[in-house]
This record gives C-alpha cells, sequence and structure tokens, in this order.
C-alpha cells in the first residue's frame, strides 16, 4: 500500500481528534434467529455495551491505535505514525441516572477523554435495544430518547475555542441538532483561520434537515472536509439507489475540495475524491473467522478505520477505504468491539 506522509503529523503539537455526537446505552440481546412478533423465546446472550456512533467510532480508533502502535512494522512505518502520541475524545450530553455512569465509566475505562462532555444531571440516558441475530449477524435497533437535549452550539465555544491548536481532526454525527452543529463547525473554521483542522461529518440518520450540512451557500459547505454518506440517508432522504451514484452526486454539489465517501453494506465502500475527480471503491472484506456474527456499529467501525488510514497512517483515499472495509470486515466477525486488535485487522494488506 502506498504511504503517503500526512501533512498534520508535521505538526505534533495537534495530536488530539475528537468525535462530537451521541452516547447511548446498548441493551443487546443475541437471538438464535429474529423474533416473529408476539413470540416468546429466550435469548442466547444479553449485555450493556456503550453504543451511539460518535462513542463507537472513538472505541475502535483508540483500539487501532494500539493495534497499530503494538504490532511488528517497518521502521519507517512505525515513525511516520507514533500512535502513542495521539488523544482520542469523546464530546456529546450525558445524563445523571445510573446507565450514565455506566457511560461515562466505559469511556474512562477505554482512555477515550471527556473533557468537554456537557453534563445533565437530571435527565435520562438514551438508550436503545438492539437484537442481534446469531443465524446471520443482522442487528435491528429500536432507539429512545426521553429526554437528554443534543449539544447546543454554545458548548463548542465555551469548552474547546480557547484551546483548538491540540486539534488535528473534530468529527461530528449528524444527529437532530443541526443547526447547533453547523454553529460549532463555524465557529472551528473561524478561529482556525489557516484551516489547520480537518472536519469530517457523517450523514445516517433518516433525517431531512441533515441536507443542510451539504450546503455550499454563504460559504458553509467549504468549512467540511470529509462527508460520510450512509446508505440509509442517501436511499430515503436523496433517492439514491448505489454507492457510485450517491458518492458522485453528493460531490456534484460540493466544494471543489471534498472528499465523499460512503460505506455500503455487504457491498463495501465506495470514495469520491473533488480534488482530483477521482472514483474509489473497495471490495468487502469478510470477516477471517468466515462468518458473520454482529454488525452492531460496522458502519461507525468503517469511519474509524477510513480516518485512521488517512489521517494516521497517511494512505491514499483508496486505500483508506480499503483499511475501512478491513477494519468493519473483521468487526463483524467478533462480539462487540473488544479486543479488535488481537482479530486480523489488515496485516495482509500490507500497511
Ligand atoms: P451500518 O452499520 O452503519 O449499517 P454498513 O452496513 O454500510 O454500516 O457497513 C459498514 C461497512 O461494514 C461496510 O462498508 C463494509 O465494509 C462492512 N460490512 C458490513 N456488512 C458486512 C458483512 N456482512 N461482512 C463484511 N463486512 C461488512
Ligand atoms: C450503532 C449505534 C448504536 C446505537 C445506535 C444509535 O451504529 O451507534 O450503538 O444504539 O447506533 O442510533
Amino acid at each position: 500500500m502506498t504511504q503517503q506522509p500526512s501533512a498534520q503529523l508535521a505538526n505534533r503539537r495537534r495530536n488530539r481528534l475528537l468525535f462530537v455526537g451521541l452516547t447511548c446505552l446498548d441493551i443487546v440481546y443475541v437471538c438464535r434467529h429474529f423474533p416473529v412478533e408476539d413470540s416468546d423465546q429466550r435469548a442466547l446472550d444479553s449485555q450493556w455495551r456503550r453504543g451511539g456512533n460518535a462513542s463507537n467510532n472513538c472505541t475502535v480508533f483508540r483500539q487501532l491505535l494500539h493495534w497499530w502502535s503494538s504490532n511488528n512494522r517497518s521502521a519507517a512505518a512505525a515513525a511516520a505514525a507514533d500512535t502513542t502520541d495521539y488523544e482520542i475524545e469523546f464530546m456529546g450530553t450525558i445524563g445523571g441516572d445510573h446507565a450514565s455512569r455506566f457511560l461515562v465509566d466505559d469511556l474512562l475505562a477505554n482512555g477515550i477523554l471527556i473533557d468537554n462532555i456537557v453534563r445533565h444531571p437530571d435527565r435520562q440516558c438514551p438508550s436503545s435495544t438492539v437484537i442481534i441475530n446469531q443465524s446471520n449477524g443482522s442487528r435491528t435497533i429500536v432507539h429512545f430518547n426521553r429526554n437528554l437535549p443534543d449539544l447546543d452550539g454554545q458548548s463548542m465555544a465555551n469548552h474547546i475555542t480557547e484551546s483548538l491548536d491540540r486539534y488535528l481532526h473534530i468529527h461530528f454525527e449528524g444527529l437532530r441538532n443541526v443547526p447547533n452543529i453547523r454553529q460549532m463547525i463555524a465557529q472551528i473554521r473561524d478561529r482556525d483561520v489557516n484551516h489547520e483542522i480537518t472536519v469530517s461529518v457523517e450523514l445516517e440518520k433518516v433525517y431531512k434537515p441533515l441536507t443542510e450540512l451539504l450546503d455550499n451557500a454563504e460559504d458553509f459547505g467549504k468549512y467540511i472536509d470529509i462527508y460520510f454518506v450512509e446508505k440509509e440517508f442517501a436511499g430515503e432522504i436523496l433517492d439514491y439507489t448505489d454507492a457510485d451514484q450517491t458518492a458522485v452526486g453528493i460531490a456534484s454539489r460540493l466544494h471543489p475540495g471534498a472528499l465523499v465517501v460512503c460505506p455500503w453494506g455487504e457491498s463495501g465502500a465506495v470514495a469520491y475524491d473533488n480534488r482530483i475527480g477521482q472514483l474509489y471503491r473497495s471490495p468487502v472484506y469478510p470477516p477471517k473467522s468466515g462468518s458473520v456474527v454482529d454488525t452492531l456499529g460496522a458502519g461507525d467501525t468503517f469511519l474509524s478505520g477510513t480516518l485512521f488510514g488517512l489521517l494516521v497512517v497517511g494512505l491514499s483515499v483508496e486505500d483508506a477505504i480499503k483499511m475501512g472495509c478491513q477494519v468493519a470486515g473483521a468487526k463483524c466477525g467478533q462480539w462487540y468491539h473488544k479486543e479488535m486488535s488481537s482479530q486480523g485487522i489488515p496485516k495482509e494488506q500490507g500497511i
């Protein structure tokens, strides 16, 4: 694989990656088969997991840093990306109940910084009930949020704008607080005058106002460098039917520096780089064990794998989406995100 020096790595002062979005409780049931309505079955397993896209992104990124630094690789590659330097931060809102404390403990136990989370002690933790079908690894999610607000636009200004120069990359999960996300991104760009921080957004939730993050008006679109666009959003909100059409179609609405990345389930992933007008494809990489057991968080794993390839390893766009697919494929072959680093992530690709 081609190793490209990452421009940002030249400046080690910027060593922090921030993922802004949701953390929630996932109550997971592993079932032999997907339940029939109004039936009664005994689950094979059940567990509490820390979930939420941005929160999962942090978990995977931390594991990739660990995997990268603990694997044997060439001295040149190790020097190009000394992973001990990096810090991973989660920013979002958090409630005050028992489940919220479980999330905080788990974030800290995984070495994820939470310096800037916004606490709402009188609010309840959002939760998802997730059914994993053991026969094919599919995950079915029912999500509920009683009263925990998303981040407001002021949160970024209050907490990090004074110390922005430590950030290498800031990622935003597209939630319902679209005007606030726009405000936070604008605040970053106001202060980061030399555009030293790269910004990405993820459009996944089927929520029409998220299209405002694709808006080029008043230069807003130029503020975002990388767009991750998932198939549910592309199909239901934008009426695109496949990954190529999505990547090319969205890129045509965006500024000339934009990169559009589209994970597409069992079809792998596609990216369109507006800087050179080039479309790239990655195949899907089935887990080495051969069987898909748990696809919960596959998209979050892909996103972190791709960003890791681009920002830490310095891969080309094509190799970075391949890395994303390899890491996501490995994840689908194992439970949860635990010990991803020992599960055969992309060694065979020579990175
Ligand atoms: P989400 O979990 O958000 O629905 P996708 O289904 O698009 O995300 O999957 C994200 C990535 O995970 C895909 O691009 C692919 O690389 C990988 N992936 C998904 N399903 C499988 C599978 N059955 N086997 C191997 N890899 C998979
Ligand atoms: C997986 C996930 C789960 C969470 C749900 C929220 O991508 O983040 O962990 O329950 O999506 O939509």
